[in-house]
């Protein structure tokens, strides 16, 4: 037997017990005659002890041990003298009596410890030893957690497992595809799935009723802090549902995986339709742990000879509570801020509510006190609070009046990583133009139902038309998404028409999809969770590759496998592949 207990488990009542243990060398004290050998596995860290007075030859044998070299170390369980409170097995430590070495370990590139000195390159790099920290690890173990929970809560209300194919056809719209050649099929080539979508429906279609699947998908997309080109889908789909029937059995979900995985009872989620979502917050994924929700000011802005404001389309602000305060400098590092390129604002007024009740703004020269009391007034603001005001075009300026938001609670603290906030987003906007391919795109996906009341709108003005479609957000993050979908052969034609497919792009691109809905389709619908940025959520981490045991980097490498890389001539001779360099 290798050991009889793990690293972790050892406490004050197994005192005087002879075990064995078995793992990792962390680090290693000489203390006068006494050798103390901190050792670790997965389940925490054990201090055995060898002794100069009691075992010379073991001691000579201990003193040589490396970091990170595997031995066994059989002992008895005694009570320490010096106890450490900070260890769950920090009464008691082991008297070895007995220790071999079952691998000996070159010095590692970094420490592995809580703190190490290994920067974000090299741990990449040695990815299997990060992964020994507990801070690493304890992120993949409440990934399983959750992940064994979410198969749990699906088995017991029916779900079934159904695994969907790997290698399937490139379908035109959504991300960019990864495709792989085929070499039995010379010039040809399969996509990854980014995501099982049609063989959900398809398995609708089959009167499987109701699916899941923990699965992989695969976008080429640019890589961000909360994206990742391969990354996991908790993926579902119903039959015979409404939008309400998904809406409460993922909350229900949702609230499951709160309760078992971090014992926290979060309360029923509000709902936030998409238009709201954008006038309150710029954003359909709104951070609602705090308010700070728009103003809309235009009218009280227009007509007082300040053409910034005049020639605008939307002026919005946001009241930062208790900042009347901020100096010059702060507020310099605001306007900065927005005027970044990413955000792309031209400028940042401000209006300052002192607490003695007086108002001053950067646009003193246009507006009085009374006007500007109009301003506050609308804001709710009180003596002591900073308003923030954008103005320009609507979509643009709320967007950017959403990162300053942001940024404000942020600022003020009031982004807190235990706090949690869920909300639905509901009636999504079914088609979105883009001004550049002047032509319509599907905002969630072409499988999407439109609201049966707003379908006859479909030929007059499309961008009217709003989806059963469906977002769960939770602290600012877009945990999932889903919709009710088109279940009928003619209106999925119709919906690829408006797309811009003829009859047979549509034919060729998804003929086996509209085919099979001519064979008895059941109304369905369905949602997917992203798992890598749920559980990212769950453990307060600011990007998803923490959670995920073997992540790409910002530019999609695996610095470890070192992939993607080239391959052999033959490789790609059998694949019929020739590579051009321009
Ligand atoms: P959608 O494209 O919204 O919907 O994806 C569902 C969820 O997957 C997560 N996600 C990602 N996570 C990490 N890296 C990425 N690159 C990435 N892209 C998406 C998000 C998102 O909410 N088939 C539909 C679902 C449906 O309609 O049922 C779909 O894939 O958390």
């Amino acid at each position: 037997m290798y050991r009889t207990n793990s690293c972790g488990e050892l406490r004050l009542a197994h005192l005087n017990q002879e075990v064995t243990l078995a793992g990792w060398v962390q680090k290693t004290r000489k203390f006068g005659g006494m050798i103390f050998v901190d050792l670790r596995d997965r389940y925490g860290i054990t201090q055995i002890v060898f002794n100069q007075e009691i075992n010379t030859q073991l001691c000579d044998q201990a003193i040589k041990l490396g970091r990170e070299w595997v031995v066994q170390v059989k002992g008895k369980v005694t009570e320490r003298s010096n106890k450490n409170p900070n260890l769950p097995t920090g009464d008691i430590e082991i008297i070895a009596a007995e220790l071999i070495v079952l691998n000996p370990s070159d010095t590692p590139p970094f420490t592995i410890e809580e703190d190490t000195d290994g920067g974000d390159d090299l741990r990449m790099k040695y990815r299997y030893l990060d992964l020994r920290r507990t801070a690493v690890r304890s992120n993949l173990e409440l990934r399983h957690q959750m992940a064994f929970a979410a198969r749990s809560y699906l088995n017991e209300r029916k779900f079934m497992e159904v695994e969907t194919p790997v290698l399937v056809g490139s379908t035109p719209e959504g991300a960019r595809d990864f495709i792989v050649p085929s070499r039995m099929n010379p010039g040809q080539f399969y996509a990854l799935p980014q995501s099982p979508q049609l063989f959900k429906q398809l398995l609708m279609v089959s009167g499987f009723d109701r699916y899941f699947q923990i699965v992989k998908c695969y976008r080429d997309e640019d890589l961000r802090a909360d994206r990742q080109p391969e990354f996991t889908q908790i993926d579902c789909e119903m039959s015979f549902v409404e939008q309400e029937d998904i809406l409460n059995l993922f909350e229900g979900l949702t609230k499951y995986l709160f309760k078992t995985v971090k014992g926290i009872d979060i309360p029923d989620f509000p709902r936030l339709s998409y238009a709201d979502a954008m006038k309150r917050y710029g954003s359909d994924k709104p951070d609602t742990r705090f308010g700070m929700p728009f103003v809309e000011i235009k009218d009280l802005t227009t007509g007082k000879g300040f053409g910034v404001f005049d020639s605008a389309e939307y002026a919005g602000a946001i009241c930062a509570a208790g900042c009347a305060s901020y100096t010059r400098k702060q507020l310099d590092e605001l306007t900065d801020f927005v005027k970044r390129p990413q955000i792309g604002a031209k400028g940042l007024i401000y209006v300052r509510y002192d607490a003695d009740g007086s108002l001053k703004s950067s646009v003193d020269k246009f507006y009085s006190a009374d006007d500007l009391q109009k301003w506050t007034d609308r804001a709710k603001a009180k003596p002591g609070d900073l308003l923030l005001v954008l103005c320009g075009e609507t979509e643009k300026t709320q967007k950017q009046l959403s990162e300053l938001r942001l940024e404000m609670g942020a600022r003020l603290g009031l982004r807190n990583k235990d706090q949690f906030n869920c909300l639905w987003i509901t009636d999504f906007p079914l088609l979105e133009y883009d001004d550049e391919l002047k032509r319509y795109f599907a905002k969630h996906h072409p499988f999407t139902s439109p609201k049966p009341e707003d379908i006859s709108l479909l030929e007059t003005s499309p961008e009217r038309v709003r989806a059963n479609a469906y977002d769960m957000v939770i602290n600012g993050v877009e945990i999932g998404g889903g919709s009710i979908r088109i279940h009928n052969s003619e209106l999925q034609k119709k919906m690829f028409s408006v797309l811009g497919f003829s009859d047979e792009q549509a034919q060729a691109q998804f003929g086996f999809l509209m085919n099979a809905f001519k064979y008895g389709a059941p109304p369905h619908g369905g949602i997917a969770f992203g798992l890598d940025r749920f559980v990212s959520v769950f453990a307060g981490l600011d990007s998803i590759r923490d959670c995920i045991a073997f992540p790409k980097n910002n530019s999609g490498r695996d610095v470890m496998f070192d992939a993607p890389s080239a391959v052999s001539q033959e490789q790609l001779d059998e694949l019929h592949l020739k590579i051009v360099r321009s």
